[in-house]
């Protein structure tokens, strides 16, 4: 597929700076769009979305917050309608493993007669990283509602590759592909791997929800991202994603990249060290 203007959704995310980096060394032309870009682009305002679809070839769509927020599936339909009367040719969506929501939302883009690929992913390495876990693992103890569950966490640079793969190159068209990484962890293994490479000793400390719930109330963490977070460590994470997939291959040719490797190069950049 040779898109000219390639339109990243998110462009500053965790995914969308990623896909953009990729796109850029290979000479695409990108355009960012997110609420602080020119135009401006916001999930929640639906007037500011054709500014930003404008003159685009193709598009990559992470949508805000979460694909399981009330309102999203809509949004989605919406989004392709508008893509599909602008002419753009193709589609990737990014999409959540686990939640019926999600799949809602792919299945309104299928039906919109948009050329689609949708990635269908497991939680990122990069929630330890680039989200909200950071403030915690600094600290040295992960708090979360979560127990023994096993998670098949994935590499968001390999989301990237792979949305970059279905943005250039034919033969992605129409394709879903559910990822994970190559391993099933808990979040406590997870933390005690970041504390064994950064030589400080971490703590997972696994709390009921109500009692998570309360402390981000006492945080001012606002009541829709409570709602949200809650959401996704009780529901999606009830251990319906304690399967390994083999999507990373199917649509690379090779096996998606191990946990360690993330935590070796994240913790040589010196993030999870302690601030105070
Ligand atoms: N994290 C996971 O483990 C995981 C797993 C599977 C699927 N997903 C899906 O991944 C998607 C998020 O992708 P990501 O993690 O790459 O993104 P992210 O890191 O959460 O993205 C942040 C970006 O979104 C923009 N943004 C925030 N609110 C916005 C709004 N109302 N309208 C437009 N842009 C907005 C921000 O820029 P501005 O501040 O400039 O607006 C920023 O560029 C979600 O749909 C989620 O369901 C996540």
């Amino acid at each position: 597929m040779s898109s000219e203007t390639i339109l990243i959704l998110g462009g500053g995310g965790k995914t969308g700076r990623r896909v953009a980096e990729r796109l850029m060394a290979k000479g695409k032309q990108v355009r960012l769009a997110s609420r602080s870009t020119t135009p401006a682009f916001d999930w929640t305002d639906p007037s500011s979305w054709a500014a930003a679809l404008e003159g685009v070839d193709a598009a990559y769509v992470s949508y805000q917050p979460d694909l399981a927020v009330p309102g999203a599936v809509d949004a989605i339909r919406q989004l392709s309608k508008l893509a599909v009367e602008k002419g753009l040719k193709h589609l990737v969506l990014l999409s959540g493993r686990g939640e019926d929501e999600a799949l809602a939302a792919e299945d309104v883009l299928k039906a919109s007669g948009a050329s689609y690929t949708i990635i269908r992913a497991s939680w990122f390495f990069q929630n330890f990283s680039e989200s909200f876990m950071i403030d915690d693992i600094r600290t040295g103890e992960l708090v979360l509602p979560v127990g023994e569950v096993r998670e098949p966490f994935v590499d968001a640079e390999d989301i990237a590759d792979i949305a970059v793969a279905a943005l250039t190159r034919l033969g992605h068209v129409g394709r879903t592909y559910e990822v994970t990484g190559p391993r099933l962890m808990t979040f406590r293994q997870a933390i005690n791997e970041i504390g064994q490479q950064t030589g400080r000793g971490m703590r997972y400390k696994a709390v009921p929800a109500d009692a998570y719930a309360t402390m981000l109330e006492e945080a001012k963490v606002p009541g829709d991202y409570i709602w949200l977070l809650t959401y996704l460590f009780t529901t999606v994470l009830d251990g319906r994603n304690e399967s390994l997939t083999d999507g990373v291959f199917q649509a690379l040719g090779r096996p998606p990249r191990d946990f360690s490797d993330y935590v070796r190069e994240t913790a040589a950049t010196g993030i999870w060290e302690d601030l105070k």
